[in-house]
């Protein structure tokens, strides 16, 4: 049997469900236009991950820079040990999942068994690494069961099948970092809400350390990330019709100590005006302006224990690497008293 989504023909065992393709692409220009008008220019990283975006991030992980990926991975392959068979009959949802190569490291470590029991559910707002990943995966584990969800991390936390199954929660590459602080507690704590007694939560966090190691990650001597930043106003030009030349403007990357996180933006090289046909008033960038397109947090033991106090989650157990560079939370929901 060959399973029809959204008119795109998948293999046997892969189904998506696509929240993205079915929203209005004006109310998705929209957004990303709305941080461009005012003095405190900023673009929602989400907009990085269209089908270039997400393969340019690929290119990243692999830096000799990028350690994050690199540590996690190692984490993944410890942890593995210990979960791989518990994820017998269990659906395993993954947010943000982006390759899955993470998730594959995972499965690896189960047995074919259990790999048949389970169901993989990546989510993810770019519809094309789900399908990339799951032809990827089916290739390596035919035997597992994908159910992708093309969405945002809410929608697609909305649109989970009902909890018939037990679940296990993986959000890796610290990506909960790029959320501001308040944001992610939230965002865990929709998560924690989704948890019933005994689902698990392994959650990748990337550590507060020296300065110019965090620095030198964001600003890679292959110029890879810079490439990175700048897709973002390909992006919005697709989506918008603006007319942005991205070699104008400098990629900028650096550390802010006191919010404990990397700040990234686009510096424009001169003074432009860009028009779209979704606004009646252009867009003035003046020479030396910033638009700023990411942040991502980093994290200490502190933000750790809010973090699983403010959801009601316990901590199970840290994964983390000899530098104690990076950290793999395994969280479980508390148990009703
Ligand atoms: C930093 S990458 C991490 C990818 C992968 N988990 C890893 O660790 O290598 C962030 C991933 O989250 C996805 N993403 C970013 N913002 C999102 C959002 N608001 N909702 C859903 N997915 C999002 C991106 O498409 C991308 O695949």
């Amino acid at each position: 049997m060959t399973v029809q989504t959204a008119g795109r023909r998948m293999r046997r065992g892969v189904e998506i469900q696509d929240r993205i393709g079915s929203s209005r692409k004006e109310d998705t220009a929209a957004r990303a236009l709305e941080g461009l008008l005012g003095s405190d220019k900023h673009i929602s990283s989400e907009f990085f991950y269209d089908r270039h975006g997400s393969r340019i991030f690929e290119e990243i992980t692999r830096l000799p820079e990028y350690y994050l990926n690199r540590t996690e991975k190692e984490l993944i392959a410890e942890a593995g040990i210990r979960f791989a068979d518990g994820l017998c009959g269990a659906d395993i949802v993954e947010l943000g999942s982006g390759d899955s190569s993470k998730i594959s490291i995972f499965l690896g470590r189960a047995s074919r068994g259990a790999r048949a029991s389970a169901r993989y559910l990546p989510v993810d707002i770019d519809r094309s690494a789900i399908e990339r990943s799951a032809r990827d995966l089916k290739q390596n584990y035919p035997e597992l069961r994908i159910y992708g969800i093309a969405a945002d991390f809410s929608g697609g936390l909305e649109a989970l099948p009902p909890p018939e199954r037990r679940r296990v929660f993986c959000f890796f590459g610290s990506t909960l970092g790029n959320l501001l602080r308040p944001a992610a507690l939230e965002l865990v704590r929709r998560i924690a809400g989704s948890m019933r007694e005994g689902d698990e939560f392994l959650l990748g966090l990337d550590m507060v350390k020296e300065k110019s190691i965090l620095e030198r990650a964001y600003n890679d001597g292959a110029g890879v990330t810079r490439r990175f930043n700048r897709n973002i106003l390909k992006v919005v030009n697709a989506l918008a019709g603006t007319g942005f030349d991205p070699a104008k403007f400098r990629h900028l990357a650096f550390y802010n100590k006191r919010e404990a996180r990397i700040e990234m933006y686009l510096e424009a090289r001169e003074q432009m005006t860009v028009s779209t046909p979704l606004l009646k008033d252009d867009i003035i960038i003046r020479e030396e302006e910033r638009i700023h397109t990411e942040n991502s947090h980093k994290f200490t033991k502190r933000h750790i224990e809010e973090i699983s106090s403010y959801a009601g989650l316990d901590i199970a157990g840290i994964f983390t690497d000899k530098r104690k560079w990076f950290s793999l939370l395994w969280l479980k929901k508390k148990a009703l008293k």
